[in-house]
């Protein structure tokens, strides 16, 4: 089947997933506990008025080549009919590099906003962060999202919103529109090919990955230990060809005086922020509502993570902790979808009796998803063959014709790996400047050991997605030697009374969601009171569906502000 009807497949796949899902339990979260009562602390307190020390800058307007076709994403892609291209406009926004001293200097933001319609009364702007884990090298989340949810949002949304969507500093995707861009390791192939080969000899190994940084064998534990050597030694050679001064600059913090300054420009000075963001696109959501919490208008935290877990937890452990739950629920779900002859997925949907298509196509998206995300090695095809829980998770006849693993060749040609697909660091300058803790020396170097030691058992943990599998970059924070000049902290300061933003955020949870745990709203938006949180049950991915419960709640809480209880 060609690649453009089964991208459009996946498409339907999704409006199918999402149309059936269920919600319940709305309402006001409670009054968190004292003892989980976080408050934050002067290093966010202090600064706070600093947007207003620079001169408002008028966007430039821009011909949108870059965000929508830099990779002929228009000619390749299923462009929905409901998606108006003379709605869409980019461009430009400059910022200060450091939001404290603007006169060391402007950078750029590249945006993208989906225009409110001329024919009614504009209400003011949603901003959007769909995340940041790429799914393949085609599309960024940022354009996919505008391509095909956007265009869902303006007309539910009654067309009052302009919708925007912009390439944060430090990760632009592929528009390098936005400076600070994201930090390159290599110029080219060649480049990454030498050093490979060089740090191979450095380390004393001959090296066992192909032309592809494939493992050409079954991957043993020592070669995890080199593996891990050589992890640290492409984060030295990327942070010497970097300006280092830049990558202080790449904080979420920072990315959220962006946004206040955005909504200042496009709304008027002082305007309410409101935003939507979606997994990790939801810190920029958490980090407004603890630094800006007046400005705050209607937030939405879609599975989101917890803010304390981000700024504090070590991101190795998170990796634990992530794939070990990704893994249990994905596992959970081909018990019940695909190993059973006569498996209709009835668990996982509310009302609608799967056919095998989407049953393949949502095993297809679930695994390639969880493998791009917390796979930071690849596998031969042969290794993916030779893997008995993979092969029994796969094998079965497919809806294409053919009768053996076809999972297993899409899975492995679709491996999408940042550093070693595009030769850049990732997420990996933002998540790991945006940690709490400083960066110490010593205190790596006993980690390094630590993780060395436990990635004996750790590369099994996940037998269903890989036969061994080791963390990605931006799980390796540890070895991120660079803070941001601003950071967020939370601590637990009795004097900080709780705020009350004016219109309290709307949080969505997933019981089933392998990439989002559930968690506690004091965890999600720490002292921050009046949270709506709704939990969606069985199976679903985000994004957005008007005619599903979740979606009719999205639409409700952006137009009024609220959301009634009147959810299953
Ligand atoms: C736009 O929204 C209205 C309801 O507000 C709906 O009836 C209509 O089908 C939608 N149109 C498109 C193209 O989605
Ligand atoms: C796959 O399994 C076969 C048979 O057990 C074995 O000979 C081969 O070395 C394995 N391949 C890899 C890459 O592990
Ligand atoms: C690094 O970036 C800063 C800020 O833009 C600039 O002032 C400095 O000159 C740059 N350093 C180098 C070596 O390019």
């Amino acid at each position: 089947m060609p690649t453009t009807s089964r991208r459009m497949l996946m498409l339907i796949f999704f409006v199918i997933v999402l149309r059936s899902c269920a919600v319940f339990a709305a309402g006001p979260a409670n009054p968190a506990s004292p003892d989980n009562d976080l408050q934050t602390s002067e290093l966010c307190k202090v600064p706070i008025s600093s947007n207003v020390a620079t001169q408002p800058r008028r966007p430039r307007i821009i011909p949108c080549g870059g965000m929508l076709n830099e990779v002929g994403v228009l000619e390749r892609m299923y462009i929905p009919d409901s998606f108006d291209q003379d709605r869409v406009q980019c461009g430009l926004f400059d910022v200060p590099l450091d939001w404290a001293r603007p006169e060391l200097g402007y950078e750029q933001l590249h945006y993208t906003k989906y225009l409110a319609a001329s024919d009614v009364e504009r209400e003011g702007t949603i901003f959007v962060n769909p995340g940041y884990h790429p799914t393949g090298p085609s599309l960024t989340p940022q354009q996919r999202w505008m391509l095909y949810t956007a265009p869902k949002l303006h007309n539910s949304t009654e067309g009052k919103y302009d919708i925007v969507i912009w390439n944060v500093r430090g990760y632009s995707g592929h528009p390098s529109l936005t400076r600070p861009k994201l930090a390159r390791c290599f110029d080219t192939k060649e480049e990454s090919d030498m050093f490979y080969r060089g740090a191979g000899v450095v380390l004393g190994v001959e090296p066992a990955w192909g032309g592809r940084m494939e493992f050409l064998h079954e991957q043993t534990y020592e070669d995890a230990k080199h593996w891990f050597h050589l992890q640290s030694m492409v984060v030295e050679q990327c942070v010497r060809k970097q300006n280092t001064t830049l990558l202080g600059y790449m904080g979420t913090a920072a990315t959220v005086r962006d946004l206040v300054a955005m909504a200042d420009t496009f709304d008027g000075s002082g305007s309410p922020v409101n935003f939507w963001g979606m997994e990790y696109g939801a810190h920029v959501g958490q980090y407004l509502l603890q630094m800006f919490p007046e400005r705050a208008g209607r937030v939405i935290l879609q599975a989101p993570q917890g803010l304390d877990t981000y700024l504090y937890e070590d991101t190795y452990e998170t990796w634990r902790h992530e794939l070990t739950y990704a893994h249990t629920l994905i596992g959970d779900f081909v018990k019940s979808c695909i190993e059973p002859e006569d498996a209709d997925c009835s668990t996982y949907w509310h009302d609608e009796v799967l056919d095998q298509d989407d049953i393949d196509m949502a095993q297809e998206s679930l695994f390639k998803w969880a493998r791009n995300r917390y796979m930071g090695w690849r596998n031969s095809h042969e290794t993916d063959s030779n893997n008995s829980a993979l092969a029994a998770a796969c094998e079965r006849p497919g809806s294409w014709g053919d009768p053996t693993y076809w999972l297993i060749d899409t899975l492995n040609e679709m491996q999408y790996i940042e550093h070693l697909d595009d030769f850049t660091l990732g997420v990996m300058p933002v998540y790991c400047g945006d940690k709490s803790t400083d960066y110490n020396q010593e205190t790596a170097a006993t980690r390094i050991r630590e993780i060395e030691a436990m990635l004996e058992d750790d590369i099994r943990l996940a037998p269903f997605l890989s036969s061994s599998i080791f963390p990605p970059l931006d799980y390796l924070c540890h070895i991120w030697p660079i803070r941001a000049v601003e950071r967020l902290r939370i601590t637990t300061l009795e004097s900080e009374m709780p705020e009350t933003p004016a219109v309290g955020p709307l949080i969505i949870q997933y019981s089933q969601n392998p990439f989002a745990r559930f968690l506690a709203p004091s965890s999600i938006v720490p002292r921050i009171k009046g949270a709506h949180n709704i939990v969606q049950l069985k199976f679903g991915v985000h994004g957005f569906e008007p005619e599903t419960d979740v979606g009719r709640t999205i639409v409700e809480y952006l137009l009024h502000g609220g959301v009634t209880s009147h959810l299953l």
